[in-house]
């Protein structure tokens, strides 16, 4: 049992998030093309069980009854991505019509159960073409999403309540293009800057074209980690420093007209007339994704980095051993909104949740109670963002399915419904009916 959850602003947005490639499987349906992590799923030795993404949640064909339990949730709006794989197999040219009217029958099916449909156009599944050209190492690509984005768009339109373009573009730098840790697998370390500078131009050129389809508001999905310096040294507080303006600036301020953080163009030369212009596009909502915050200090001689990271002790754990910190989510959204005062547009939790080993118990049930006291906690930390007057106007959780988690393949379950990848059966856990019964609650308003 929680205490009751205090109330939230009349018209707050309750959601749930997915993304393509780690619930819809179907890779080789009706004209799909490859994408970069049907390669790198593929490539022996990348994804901890071995498991790829090939069936995953079989959501492409189950996606009616998905939409059922979403309804059941009473959720106002589902964040979901569509697969540029899908709807343009080689990432130019010819479109992919059955690809297409996947994600029509979907919007469709959401609106006719009441619910929101919040699209991400590009949730790190490039097309594996447009990889074999450079990836977002090419500044090509940026024309590439926004001409994708335009063809999105002009079916779509307004059906879709609110556009996110990018999802996380610092995770798809740093763990794909940087580390090697996901697709496409490279390990650039910081010469991976032109990832960052060609996300954020294909962000901008793709708020333009969106500009032309569609009166929705237009958002950007960024991760956030507000950043612990342990050590009181100059060093330490330098390695802070330069890791705030990596994770948590570097896609932020040229987003809000402020260009680059210092240190984090490696090469000028990438940066053309125009483009930080192009990137500063006004956006309507900033999504913030959160999990925890990060602790760093100052980095050990042999670095090949300015910071090193260290874990944060005192809190719980998940299963994926980050730490459960609810008042790192308060810290952020104070953090964003002193660092950017009128320039940050309102905000919506497009990503907050975590994974537990979940199982069904004797009776058939999944008890998850971990995390519900972790949904509890955040919704709590939000509420006290709110207080201080940060405007936060909806909070997704991630996420709807048990799903493939990426390098994790099968092993984390991030899901409010269990998920038996042997048998598809899906099994709503008791965090399901917890936020059902808040979102019920909030729907009513206070207690007379
Ligand atoms: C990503 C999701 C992922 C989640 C949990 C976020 O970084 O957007 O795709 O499943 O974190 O790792």
């Amino acid at each position: 049992m929680t205490a009751p959850m205090p109330q939230f602003p009349a018209g707050f947005r309750w959601g749930v998030s997915t993304s393509a490639y780690q619930i819809e499987g179907a890779v080789d349906a009706d004209g799909r093309g490859p994408s970069i992590w049907d390669t790198f799923a593929h490539s022996p030795g990348r994804v901890v069980d071995g498991s790829t993404g090939d069936v995953a949640c079989d959501h492409y064909h189950r996606h009616r009854a998905d939409v059922a339990l979403l309804s059941g949730l009473g959720v106002d709006a589902y964040r979901f991505s569509v697969a540029w794989p899908r709807v343009q197999p080689s990432g130019s040219g010819p479109v992919n019509a059955a690809g297409l009217d996947f994600y029509d029958r979907l919007v469709d099916d959401l609106l006719a159960h009441g619910i929101d449909p919040v699209a991400t156009l590009y949730h790190w599944d490039l097309p594996q073409p447009l990889e074999d050209s450079g990836g977002w190492l090419a500044r090509d690509t940026a024309h590439r999403f926004a001409a994708y984005a335009d063809l999105v768009a002009a079916r779509l339109g307004d059906r879709v309540r609110l556009w996110i373009t990018l999802n996380e573009p610092f995770i798809h730098m740093s763990l794909g293009y940087g580390m090697g840790v996901h697709a496409p697998g490279r390990m650039l370390l910081f010469d991976a800057f032109p990832v960052a500078h060609h996300q954020l131009l294909g962000h901008g050129l793709a708020v333009a074209a969106l500009r032309t389809r569609t009166t929705s508001p237009v958002a950007v999905a960024n991760n956030y980690s507000p950043v612990r310096v342990l050590g009181d040294t100059d060093a330490d507080r330098a390695a802070g420093v330069a890791y705030e303006a990596l994770h948590n600036r570097l896609f932020t301020d040229p987003l809000l007209g402020r260009g680059y953080p210092d240190g984090t163009v490696t090469d000028p030369s990438l940066v053309h007339d125009g483009d930080l212009a192009a990137i500063a596009a006004p956006i309507d909502v900033l999504g913030v994704n959160y999990y925890n915050p990060t602790g760093v200090r100052a980095p050990a001689d042999d670095s090949p980095l300015p910071f090193d990271l260290v874990p944060l002790d005192g809190y719980p754990r998940t299963a994926f051993d980050w730490p459960v910190a609810p008042d790192g989510l308060h810290e952020l959204l104070g953090w964003l909104h002193r660092s950017y005062g009128d320039a940050l547009p309102p905000i919506e939790i497009t990503e907050s949740g975590c994974a537990y080993d979940d199982a069904p118990g004797p009776d058939g049930r999944v008890h998850d109670p971990d995390r519900i006291a972790y949904l509890d906690g955040h919704l709590r930390a939000v509420r006290a963002a709110l207080d201080d007057g940060v405007d936060v106007r909806g909070y997704f959780v991630w996420s709807l399915l048990d799903n493939w988690e990426w390098a994790e393949g099968f092993t984390k379950r991030f899901g409010l419904v269990h998920v038996d990848y042997a048998s598809q059966a899906r099994t709503p856990k008791s965090s399901y009916a917890w936020l059902r019964d808040v979102i019920a609650a909030a729907r009513r308003g206070p207690a007379r």
